[in-house]
């Protein structure tokens, strides 16, 4: 009986499950107004991008030339769908502007990226982007990283070894699964999603994560993005 009643949602779930999905079409459908005519686009992945990777669609079907960059195959996917034209990462130099979602954004704008596991290319896309704008609902801005578990990019092979590392060294570590089989990245890579609690120093914990073989990327993104665009119900502000 008490599982039963974990699962019935209430009035004040629903109300906060709408919010959150009008912030993110608002957040979404109000960044694409930052592409211009010619840009080359760093899509980003998940359900906050998807609406302006649907505008971006409606836009390129009324004329505008652009070049995108994909962050997964979901992306990749969704992109093709709308008819946008889609160029390798290994054929670009530098991407105008990338346009992406986030898990947590702090004042700083640092943020935690991967939820939805395709945090690698999200970084590689980012990396060489003149403008990263994430598009988050108000639910993801926070005062201190850490309530999201923290995703960690991992080499399959030593997972285990790992695993037992970062168990010792304090954290909560849980390999993430898609049913019995653990999720695999587009990079056929495991992701081990950390409990951490707050994050004081993002940067540190990052460099330390990094420095531990196996690990290929973690979803701490520092000083990547320029701007968020924060959606709510009465639209969609942005921060700078
Ligand atoms: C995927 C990501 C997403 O951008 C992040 O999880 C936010 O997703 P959503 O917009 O669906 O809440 O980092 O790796």
């Amino acid at each position: 009986q008490r599982g039963l009643k974990r699962n019935i949602l209430t009035l004040k779930d629903l109300k906060e499950e709408w919010s959150a999905m009008e912030g993110k079409r608002q957040a979404g459908i109000r960044a694409a107004g930052f592409v211009t005519d010619g840009m080359t686009v760093g899509l980003g992945t998940g359900s906050t991008v998807y609406h302006t990777i649907l505008k971006l669609g409606e836009m390129a079907k009324e004329g505008l030339k652009l070049r995108c960059v994909s962050t997964s195959e979901a992306t990749t996917n969704l992109a093709e769908s709308l008819n946008l034209t889609l160029v390798p990462m290994s054929e670009v130099e530098e991407i105008d502007i990338t346009i992406d979602g986030a898990d947590e954004v702090d004042r700083s704008f640092c943020g935690i990226k991967g939820g939805g596991g395709a945090l690698l290319y999200e970084k590689l896309v980012a990396d060489i982007s003149r403008r990263v704008i994430w598009v988050v609902d108000r639910s993801k801005l926070v005062d201190r990283l850490g309530a999201f578990p923290l995703p960690v990019e991992i080499v399959p092979f030593s997972h285990v070894q790992l695993m037992r590392k970062l168990r010792a060294m304090g954290f909560s570590p849980r390999l993430r699964m898609a049913g019995n089989c653990p999720f695999l990245t587009d990079e056929k890579n495991y992701i081990i999603d950390l409990k951490t609690g707050f994050i004081d120093d993002p940067e540190g914990l990052h460099r330390q994560l990094k420095l531990m073989p196996g690990v290929i990327e973690t979803g701490l993104f520092i000083a990547m993005a320029d701007t968020v665009v924060v959606g709510s119900e009465d639209g969609a502000e942005v921060l700078e």
